[in-house]
Order: structure tokens, then sequence, then C-alpha cells
């Protein structure tokens, strides 16, 4: 288009309307002209309402509502640049302050240390890298080879175990699910160590059913095995989503540094932290199992700056988000927070078995995050995805369906994830919407094969 032609055009959206309506989106070239700042705002807003809502998401994890007090410190502090320590002192001392409290809650027994993340998959890859540089470390001082490194861990966990063993060369010892069994125990785990096992890692709160793997059970084998033959085993729990609500939920239950196995723990600040994306945590029991060598030390501005990253430049705005939510919130607000969710996710599980064809997944009693894991009791004309796509359709509710991983993957599970933004008259709305989903599915039968293809099986995170 001629500058001439433009300049014309923009004359006219200043006075009618916006340019970018009689122009297709720029997508694969730097266009040779901008637009008004009006019109490249509303070009983006037109692109953005064909995503889905994400108050509807019942998939993700990730926080979609922080209060406006929060939002604006987010919005204030985005030109921060968390890096820059010299610059912004104080920015650096909240992130300390936020790990201290982290690992006060996680019961760690002295001082200790530990990195704000991008999210629990920075922190995993990090602490991850900790136990291998560790582990080496002691292999040389016995004169052993250190070229065959494992990890073990269960089919549970999040992809982020795996995409850390290829790309640091481990080798993944993966334990396979049960027909009825989802998470992992002791007796699963023994099998599968050898004095070349860096680390186990055991999950609070998996991202498929919600449930944690047996980390007392797991710890106490790692305790006998050291007594008894000398491998000293760490654990590394990943606690991306558990991290936060175990302390309120079930305070009395001890997966964290109350065992003496586990010598690092990564949560997520962005899933029940309640922080918006880009914030994670990797927490060390003790200062000692931190790998020094994964430490970098600058001479920055005339200050030694230690950074302990997989990036360099960052946001600031998240960590100081984190902290808003902690002076904010304190332990009462944040045992409120987990109650409301767990009230509401008991209210929705037993909505949703009241509906007749769905049973739950997972016993009553189990500590579980608030979510509802539940699935089709018997074989009908429709299965949990042909549920998942009409419901969807229907209202725009994002619940999703999936198969679970190896030897479980004949599983198929429907998960609603139960936030602050399902509140009681929505998750009586939600029930309802399924009703009508399975009425609808019963006249009408499952999808049309070609419906089929289209129909998201990830479990969202
Ligand atoms: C158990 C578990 N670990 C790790 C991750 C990765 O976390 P993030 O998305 O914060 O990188 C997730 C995300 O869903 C998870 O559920």
């Amino acid at each position: 288009m001629s500058t001439e032609l433009i300049e014309q055009l923009d004359a006219l959206a200043a006075r009618y309307g916006n340019r970018f309506l009689l122009e297709p989106a720029p997508d694969d070239r730097l266009p040779d002209h901008g637009m008004s700042a009006t019109d490249a705002m509303r070009l983006l807003a037109e692109e953005l309402v064909l995503d889905g809502l994400p108050m509807r998401n019942l998939a993700t994890f990730v926080t979609t509502w922080m209060e406006p007090e929060a939002q604006r410190v987010i919005a204030a502090n985005l030109h921060r640049n968390f890096i820059d320590h010299a610059e912004y002192p104080r920015t650096a001392e909240i992130e300390q302050r936020c790990i201290r409290m982290l690992a006060d809650l996680f019961h760690a027994p002295g001082e200790t240390t530990g990195a704000r993340t991008q999210g629990s998959s920075e922190a995993i890859m990090l602490g991850a890298l900790s136990l291998k540089w560790k582990w080496r470390e002691r292999r040389e001082r016995a004169g052993k080879p250190t070229d065959r490194p494992n990890l073990v861990f269960g089919g549970d966990v999040h992809v982020v175990w795996e995409k850390f063993c290829r790309y640091f060369d481990v080798e993944p010892r993966i334990i396979p699910l049960q027909p009825d069994k989802y998470t992992i125990g002791p007796e699963d785990v023994e099998p599968h160590i050898d004095e070349n096992t860096i680390a186990v890692a055991a999950v609070l709160g998996t991202t498929f059913t919600g449930h944690a793997d047996d980390i007392p059970g797991i710890n106490d084998l790692l305790v006998t095995l050291r007594d008894d033959r000398g491998l000293d085993v760490p654990l590394h729990v990943d606690a991306a989503s558990g991290g936060y609500v175990w302390p309120f939920l079930y305070p009395d239950s001890a997966w964290d540094f109350r065992l003496e196995q586990v010598r690092s723990i990564n949560t997520s600040g962005h899933k029940f932290g309640l922080v918006y994306p880009g914030i994670g945590w990797l927490v060390f029991r003790d200062r000692s199992d931190l790998a020094e060598d994964l430490v970098f030390y600058e001479n920055y501005l005339g200050k030694t700056d230690a950074t302990f990253t997989l990036n360099f430049s960052t946001g600031s705005a998240m960590v100081l988000a984190q902290y808003y939510n902690f002076v904010r919130f304190g332990r009462d607000g944040y045992r409120f927070v987990m109650e409301t969710m767990q009230r509401n996710t008991r209210v929705l599980a037993e909505r949703i078995t009241g509906l007749g064809p769905f049973r739950l997944v997972g016993a009553d009693d189990e500590e579980q995050l608030p979510l509802v894991a539940f699935q089709l009791a018997e074989e009908r004309g429709y299965d949990e995805f042909d549920i998942a796509s009409q419901l969807a359709a229907e209202r725009g509710w994002m619940v999703p369906a999936y198969t679970l991983p190896p030897d479980a993957d004949h599983v198929t599970i429907m998960r609603a994830l139960v936030k602050l933004t399902l509140g009681r008259s929505m998750v009586d709305t939600l029930a309802e919407d399924i009703a009508d989903a399975c009425a609808t599915l019963e006249r009408k039968g499952g999808l049309h094969e070609l419906d089929r293809r289209r129909v998201k099986t990830g479990t969202g995170y």
C-alpha cells in the first residue's frame, strides 16, 4: 500500500474507525509501514477473541485471575529487569524473602538457598542439574565412573522430566503406571535404583489425577538404602501444583524437608501460588545441596553477583506479585483460598457423580489437588472425548479428556480444575452443562469421525 493511501486511511480511521479493518493482518514479513497505536491494539484484541476464555479454561493449573491491586503491582513493574540486581537491589531482596518463606513453609531445617525460575520446568532442569553434578562429585571422590547417570521417576510425571534427561544426557528410568494404580511408591522404585542413580523424583499432585506419589514411603526406602547399602540417593519433590496446596489443606502430611532424603523441591508460583504465568521456584534443603559449579559469579558495577539460572534477563513483575500474595494473604489467607477451592471441588464431585453416568477417579479420603477427575462408569454410545467436545461446543467450557500414560493408557479421564474463578454458582452451572452435553449425546450419539480428529487430547497444564 502506498504511503499516500496509508495517510489517507489513517486520517479517515482517526475520524471514523480503524484502518486495520480494511487490511489483512500482517503475518509473514515485518510490514513496511506501521499503524496507529489504537489500530494495533484493536487488531490484537480482534485476533484474541478467537482464543478460549481463560476463565472457562478448567484444564489449566495456571492462575487466570488476580486481584486488581496485584494487577497494578504487575503493570507498574513490567519494565524492571530482574537480573539487574545492582540496579534493583530491593527486587533481588524480595526474591530472597520469597525463597526464605517457601523454605520455611516446606520445613527446611536451617538456612538454605534457591532460585526464582520461569516456572517449574526451569526449576526442575536446574534442580536436576544440581543433582547430576552432586552425584558426579560423589563418584569422582570415590574414584568411580561418571558416564552413566540415571534418574528414576514414575510415568505420572510431567513431560519436563523426560526433557531434562534428553537435554542433559541422563538415562530416564520410567516406572510404568499400572491399570489401576496411577502414582508410584517404594516397591515400584526399588528395582530401578543403583549406584548411578542421581535421584528419585516424586510428584506432589500429578497433572493426571491430582494425587501424590507415596513420598514418605519412597523416603523410607532411600533412608534404608543409605543406611544398609551405603547408597545415598536424594529425593526431589516435584510440587509444581502441590507445593501451595498441601501445606494448607494437609499440614500434617509430611512430604517436604521433614523427610530426610528430600534435598530439593520445585513449585509453580503461577499455579496454586496464585500468580499469573511466569514464576516458579526451586528450593534446596541446605546450601550444600546446590552444586557450586552451577553458580556464576560476576562482578557487576562493583558488586559480586551470584547467578544460578538458565535464563538471564527476565521480568520482575511476577516475583513482586508473588511477594504481594504472600503479604496480602499470609498463611490464613492461603488456607482460606485452598479450603474454598476444596469445598467447591467436593460439591462439583457430588454433582457429577449425582448425574448418573460418572464415577470419580481415586478414593474419597485421598489427598488431592482441588480438582475433579472423573470418567464414565460404563460403556455408552459416546465417550469422555465426546463429552469434552460437546461441552465446549454448547457452553465453551474447556474440560479436557485424555488417556493416562503407559501401562494405564487404556484409561480415559476427564478433569476439571476448581480454582477461585469457579465459585459455587459456576460449579452448579458446570454440572448442569455436563448433564446437558450428555443428554445431547444420548440423543445424537458420539461425534462424527471428522469431529473426533479435532478434539484436544492433552491434559492441559
Ligand atoms: C507435576 C508438574 N510438574 C511440572 C510442571 C511444569 O510446570 P510449569 O508449567 O510451571 O513449567 C507441571 C505443569 O503442569 C506439573 O503439573
